[in-house]
């Protein structure tokens, strides 16, 4: 149960004070009665605004086809982001939609947003080992010699103490690989080839966990259950 000032302010609908006005106006209703208190305490799933139920009243998780060009960071300096994909209502909640781990600016691809902190903790966890797929263009031809490299689980990036946990490389075609990884080090892909003379031109995640991200447009997403990661992943 929670005020429904509250409510309607955490769910991106209007600022605490024009909420309160909002019920006043009696545009809010509780299990079907105008409720003009707002600090009337309700559960989500009883209040409609306009004759409408709320909105996402209980998390969101949302799978996008992050664009190459925007950035993870909800920090403006870093320039466009992707949230500015979402509705506007979705950018005001409180907690705020964030992404379960970021891609590079230049990286397009899969990328998770909720605004459930436990899942974000929970799948960016080194312990838990989501498998990511990434498919990756390089400047020059692979050797085959990379694959029992990156599986080896002995690959030391520079400036880092501990080695790469092991990665599943296929090479797709000469300039063309995909690699499984199981963490989430800063730049990873590009620095794990680049400590082979191998320069990434294009990088692309085309799955996170069981998730992949089939033929959805870039820039577009699609919804998944709020349980979607209780099993299976
Ligand atoms: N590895 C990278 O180098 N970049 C990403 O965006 C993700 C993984």
């Amino acid at each position: 149960m929670r005020r429904l000032d509250q409510l309607l302010a955490n769910l991106g609908y209007c600022s605490r004070r024009e909420a309160r006005a909002w019920i006043q106006a009696g545009r809010v209703t509780v299990r079907g009665k105008v409720e003009d208190d707002f600090g009337a305490k309700a559960g989500p799933a009883d209040v409609q605004v306009d004759g409408a139920p709320l909105d996402h009243p209980t998390g969101l998780l949302l799978l996008l086809h992050k664009p190459v060009g925007l950035a993870c960071s909800h920090d403006a300096r870093e320039g466009p982001n992707v949230y500015g994909l979402l509705p506007p209502r979705w950018r005001e909640r409180n907690p705020p939609v964030t992404s379960i781990g970021r891609l590079d600016k230049d990286t397009s691809g899969l990328l998770l947003l909720t605004d459930q902190s436990e899942l974000v903790h929970r799948l960016t966890s080194p312990r838990h080992k989501v498998p990511k797929v990434y498919r990756a263009t390089v400047g020059a031809d692979l050797p085959a010699e990379l694959i029992p490299l990156f599986a080896s689980g002995t690959l030391l990036l520079k400036d880092e103490k501990a080695p790469c946990a092991p990665a599943d490389l296929k090479i797709i075609s000469p300039r063309e690989a995909e690699l499984t990884l199981t963490e989430g080090r800063y730049h990873q892909v590009r620095r794990m080839f680049a400590s082979q003379g191998h320069e990434v031109l294009a990088l692309l995640r085309a799955k996170f966990g069981h998730f992949e991200l089939g033929d959805l447009p870039a820039g577009r997403w699609r919804e998944l259950p709020l349980d979607a990661f209780n099993s299976n992943s």
